[in-house]
């Protein structure tokens, strides 16, 4: 997909990968409609991008809120004239044992990180659709593909979101409309906590800088690619855990006790 005159929706838009990525697509000459629920963020990050001459609009919005987010996408096709790639960034974290998770906690991981994802795609598929093109690409994780203890509710969304971003692949075959699914390792933004922090330095987890994924990821936007897994050997357990997952437990059993102090806090 060239990018160039592009209509961008982009969730997260304030956030690490987000802003990354925002950047570069306004460097390549995209259109864009920044999404995320910090107003005074997203309007800074809007102004700094249209220095670059091209339209790009910030957007508050809850995406929790049903009424809010079906608004937002309405209002997001009317200021760029249409959608022509989603990009579904917005997502929500949690490092802590299962049985002590927040119930509400639980939903808003799910709805924010699979449903979401799901509904914008609905809501913009029709017109992309119509017009023979387009793209939508979900910020899944390698937490999507090795579900890891500690992270069990998010990675629970991310196979969730990793499943519907293949299913709706196959579904739209030859229609025009992509979709891509990335999967990052761990990323050094706000999303991880301190205790996240304390736990990648212990179990010597790789941490990638966002502007790196970014530009994997405009990449694989730019190339068309059904999916793009990062960092090595993380890409490589990723497709393991699918043929052999049994050894992969084994592999994580020492790592798994070793991150327990940390997501007890
Ligand atoms: N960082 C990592 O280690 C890592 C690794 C693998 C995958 N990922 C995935 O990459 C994506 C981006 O992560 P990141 O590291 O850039 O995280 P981040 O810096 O925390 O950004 C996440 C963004 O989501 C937005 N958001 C949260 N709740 C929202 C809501 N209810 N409504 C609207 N927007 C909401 C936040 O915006 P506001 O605060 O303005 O609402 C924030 O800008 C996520 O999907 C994450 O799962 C991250």
């Amino acid at each position: 997909m060239k990018l160039q005159g592009t209509r961008v929706l982009l969730t997260g838009a304030a956030g690490g990968i987000g802003t990354a990525l925002a950047n570069r697509l306004a460097q390549r000459g995209a259109h864009l409609v920044l999404l995320g629920r910090d107003e005074k963020a997203l309007a800074a990050l809007a102004a700094r991008l249209r220095v670059a001459g091209q339209p790009v609009h910030a957007l508050p919005v809850d995406l929790l809120d049903p009424l809010a987010r079906q608004l937002a996408v309405a209002h997001s096709i009317e200021l760029l004239g249409g959608v022509d790639l989603l990009i579904n960034c917005a997502g929500l974290s949690s490092f802590r044992p299962f049985p002590d998770e927040a119930e509400q906690h639980i939903e808003h991981i799910v709805q924010l990180n699979l449903l979401t994802p799901m509904l914008l795609a609905r809501q913009l598929l029709p017109g992309m659709l119509a017009r023979g093109q387009g793209r939508i690409v979900n910020i899944g994780s390698t937490f999507g593909s090795i579900g890891f203890a500690w992270f069990t509710a998010y990675s629970a969304s991310k196979f969730g979101l990793r499943g519907f971003s293949e299913a709706l692949r196959r579904e739209l075959d030859g229609t025009g409309v992509g979709v891509t699914y990335v999967a990052p390792r761990a990323v050094k933004t706000g999303f991880n906590t301190s205790a996240v922090y304390r736990m990648a330095e212990e179990v010597k987890m790789h941490m990638d800088a966002p502007d790196w994924v970014a530009e994997k990821i405009v990449a694989a936007i730019e190339t068309g690619a059904k999916d793009l897994y990062l960092g090595f050997p993380e890409k490589l357990f990723a497709r393991l855990n699918g043929f052999i997952p049994r050894f992969i437990d084994g592999g994580l059993r020492r790592q798994n006790r070793l991150m327990e102090r940390f997501a007890r806090g």
